[in-house]
């Protein structure tokens, strides 16, 4: 064998343990409490940039822990599966000490998140619960069953049936409305639609409201991915099929602004928004800008505001502790059993924002400012 052969292949076995030992880093059990914050890398997994609220979380995220001096790999998955498996999996093996996962699918990490713990990295399930895993360390979130509370209740709000106050409106029924949820393999999903149901049961129930379609469960409702387009063509039929006899919608509950954008654009191809046809009551989530300014116009009620820069803040305390070797402070030890356990969880609080809303918790927090609002676009 030839020395040069023998040196070339030293170097690759070198290389070799090296990828062995940073992979394993936490792997090794090491205390990272000692380690600088710039040894140290933060694998940061978001489902998609279509949605410009995960672009937020994401950088949000990176900039606190850069600030921080952590190294951090901040990897978006186009709302593709195999993608975002393929994406954690290279976290793992390229040395991540600790993942801060956005999950597309809720149960399709498990395998990702057992080679996570054998290499002792520490997950951080971000926003969206990741379950069947036994392998989640933590959970960062909002009170995600207040939000369908909210999201109900701001549809009663917009209808008149309800004032701000919680006092009973002027509004009589029967008013028409119908119904959408967001993707069945995001376990907040069924959170919201919980929350919104059992505020709007006892308005359905003595016929103040009807759903004309009678899509109801959370099956027929449903939005997969979250999609906008899906959303669209989902109203679109439910005109056709349901509001062909001169009836007109009152209200749609939506659980997310992308979702709420398809349902108005399906709405005002049909003529809503024009003339008499007034626009439906809309709810929706995120505050994303672009319905933030529908919002300030009149044409979308409300949205339910979740301060991304908070969550992320919940998210580098909890990294920031599991590299110091401690237990990130959780507020909720109950509610979010994964189908394996109980995941620890910080929940932050959320915010319904109408359109006499948008200039406090969103404008003077910082969030947007006034000519974002007024463009409906976020500045780069
Ligand atoms: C959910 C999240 C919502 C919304 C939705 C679509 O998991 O809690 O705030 O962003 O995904 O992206």
């Amino acid at each position: 064998m030839g020395r040069k052969f023998l040196v070339a292949l030293g170097g690759a076995m070198l290389t070799l343990s090296m990828a062995a030992c940073s992979g394993g880093g936490a792997g090794s059990g090491d205390d990272k409490s000692s380690a600088k914050p710039g040894d140290l890398t933060i694998g940061v997994s978001m489902p998609t940039q279509t949605s410009e609220r995960w672009i937020a979380d994401g950088n949000a995220v990176k900039s606190k822990l850069e600030g921080k001096g952590y190294k951090v790999d901040l990897q978006y998955a186009g709302d593709d599966i195999p993608t975002q498996s393929q994406q954690v999996d290279q976290m793992i093996t390229q040395g991540a000490d600790v993942l801060i996962i956005a999950a597309i699918d809720g149960t399709a990490l498990s395998s990702q998140l057992q080679a996570a713990a054998s290499a002792k990295i520490p997950v951080i399930s971000y926003d969206r619960l990741i379950r069947g895993s036994k392998d989640v360390d933590f959970y960062v979130s909002f009170d995600n069953y207040k939000v369908g509370v909210a999201q109900g209740t701001a549809l009663l709000v917009g209808l008149g049936l309800l004032n701000k106050d919680g006092s009973k409106g002027t509004a009589k029924g029967p008013l028409n409305v119908e119904l959408f949820a967001g993707s069945l393999d995001d376990n907040n999903t069924q959170f919201f639609f919980n929350g919104a149901m059992d505020t709007l049961k006892p308005f359905v129930d003595d016929g103040t409201l009807v759903v004309k379609s009678k899509q109801t469960t959370p099956e027929q409702v449903a939005t997969l991915r979250w999609q906008q387009e899906t959303a669209q063509k989902r109203m679109e039929n439910l005109l056709t099929s349901s509001y062909n006899d001169g009836s007109k919608v009152d209200g749609v509950l939506s659980p997310y602004d992308g979702i709420s954008r398809g349902i108005i654009t399906a709405l005002q191809n049909a003529g809503y928004g024009t003339g008499a046809k007034k626009l439906p009551v809309v709810t929706g989530q995120d505050a994303e800008i672009a319905s933030i300014k529908l919002i300030n116009d009149g044409v979308q009620s409300s949205t339910v505001f979740k301060d991304t820069r908070l969550l992320a803040d919940q998210a580098v305390n909890a990294a920031e502790a599991f590299l110091q070797k401690k237990e990130p402070e959780a507020n909720d030890t109950k509610t979010y059993n994964n189908g394996v356990k109980v995941v620890p969880s910080y929940l932050l609080p959320i915010v319904t924002v109408y359109k006499d809303d948008i200039k406090t918790a969103l404008i003077d927090s910082g969030y947007w400012t006034a000519e974002e609002v007024a463009a409906g676009q976020a500045k780069k």
